[in-house]
């Protein structure tokens, strides 16, 4: 794998781990006892899951797809729509947050996730690959660097860290201490 596609697997790992603990919550409709923590669960997905990882993908790896790969075109055509789909799950999910709306907040979250869990393994499996097998070293790099500039300059140098930190505690607080970490 090429590092750029390596980096953008490591946010899958912390939107999977996210994903799964919101997916545990429409399972036990548990938002009351969790009311507290849903405000930073809506600005991990609409900061790390649209900001951040669908801009990178936008951003620096789609627009590297050489002119000729007709079929690699085509998917990332839908990719990028399945990207605003779930921006505009977080949306309904913010404002369920906000007008306490139980079940706006249940049928969005339920939606988001299986419908990001799709999105991620259509990368993971085909689109990923596809980019590994024609990416130029030297583009990899450059784009690399360029996304960690984004990062730093829109986000801060800690946002990684900060945003896998918090898919963590999510989890321990809704699963309990003591589940085994399957985050990356
Ligand atoms: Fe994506
Ligand atoms: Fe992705």
């Amino acid at each position: 794998m090429r590092i750029f596609t390596t980096l953008l697997s490591y946010d899958h790992g912390i939107l999977r781990q996210v994903l799964d603990v919101l997916g545990e919550m429409v399972e036990r409709n548990s938002w009351e006892q969790h009311r507290d923590v849903l405000p930073e669960v809506v600005d991990f997905l609409q900061r790390f899951m649209d900001q951040y990882h669908h801009g990178k993908e936008e951003r620096y790896l789609f627009p590297t797809a050489p002119p000729g790969e007709a079929d690699l075109k085509e998917q990332i055509d839908d990719l990028v729509r399945e990207h605003r789909q779930a921006k505009d799950y977080a949306d309904a999910i913010e404002e369920g947050v906000a007008r306490w709306d139980l079940d706006v907040l249940r049928d969005n979250t339920g939606r988001l996730v299986a419908h990001m869990q799709h999105h991620i393994l259509e990368e993971e499996d085909m689109v990923f690959p596809a980019f590994d097998g024609v990416m130029d070293p030297e583009v990899d790099m450059s784009i690399h660097e360029q996304s960690q500039r984004f990062m730093e300059e829109n986000f801060g140098a800690s946002f990684q860290a900060d945003m896998e930190a918090f898919a963590n505690k999510l989890q321990d607080r809704v699963m309990g201490k003591g589940v085994i970490k399957y985050g990356p």
